[in-house]
């Protein structure tokens, strides 16, 4: 018989789905189940109890469905609540840190990386503890980009107005002589071009959305290979706009979607 469960995904908002993409690249036979939280995006300059509360209410709430593994694929929600994730849930649990750290030490030819997140993500150190775990002589420069996740989740990506921020934002970044670059927020692989025209050619950029999915590829419970007796059908909901969700998503993953609005207020 084959299995019908789901790897959910979850994220303040339209970042997980350059995890999601990577995953049906992946593992073209697995059902996705996807939550963005996109009403209360972004989570990266809230506090770590609301983070907390709000990913919990993300994981209660995809967790009703049957589920073979969890992504956290936001990175503020993987440094605040990963651990205790792992801890309380009966399934593999995967979080966009570690294997973005590892994907960098990877790349990395001067040891010298520099990491871009949301404030939380770069006040947590989670990925300078990564990194040092992994290649203790690394350098790294940590910054973090606030205006970047709002320009994703508008939409405003391609735009004028995107390049002058990015470019403001990184000035700091230019000087350090970086090899190789950490988009530590799962929302900027889609401000990709941009940030490499910015940051130059020889700058390799890291997203954790590739390293993630192959981390997926590795439990055993995951990807038996020929299991799935018909396409997949994914779900994909929001807790926002649904037609600006599914514009976004049907962009960045070539196809078309179904998208359902569900709110996660408490009542
Ligand atoms: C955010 O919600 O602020 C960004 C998500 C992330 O950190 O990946």
């Amino acid at each position: 018989m084959s299995d019908q469960r789901a790897i959910a995904i979850i994220d303040s908002g339209v970042g997980g789905l350059t995890v999601a993409k990577e995953v049906m690249r992946q593992l073209p036979d697995e059902r996705i189940l996807y939550f963005g939280d996109n009403a209360r995006c972004p989570y990266g300059s809230k506090s770590p109890e609301e983070i907390r509360a709000y990913s919990f209410q993300m994981i209660d709430f995809v967790t009703q469905f049957p589920l073979k593994a969890l992504v956290v694929a936001c990175n503020t929600a993987t440094a605040v609540v990963l651990e205790e994730a792992q801890r309380l849930l009966p399934l593999p649990v995967i979080g966009v840190i570690e294997p973005g750290a590892r994907a960098a030490v990877n790349a990395t030819r001067s040891g010298r990386i520099g990491v871009i997140g949301t404030e939380t993500t770069i006040r947590t150190r989670a990925y300078e503890q990564a990194l040092l775990r992994l290649r203790p002589q690394t350098y790294v420069a940590g910054l973090a980009c606030p205006a970047f996740v709002p320009l994703v989740e508008h939409h405003q990506q391609h735009t004028e107005e995107a390049r002058r921020v990015v470019a403001r934002t990184l000035e700091p970044l230019i000087r350090e002589e970086l090899d190789t670059l950490i988009l530590g927020c799962t929302h900027y692989p889609l401000l990709a071009p941009v940030i490499q025209e910015v940051m130059g050619q020889s700058v390799t950029l890291i997203s954790s959305a590739e390293e993630t999915a192959r981390e997926l590829t590795r439990h055993a419970s995951i990807a038996r290979a020929g299991e799935a007796a018909s396409a997949p059908g994914h779900l994909f909901f929001t807790s926002g706009d649904a037609d600006n969700f599914r514009s976004i998503a049907e962009e960045w993953l070539g196809c078309g979607v179904k998208v359902e609005r569900r709110s996660l207020e408490q009542s």
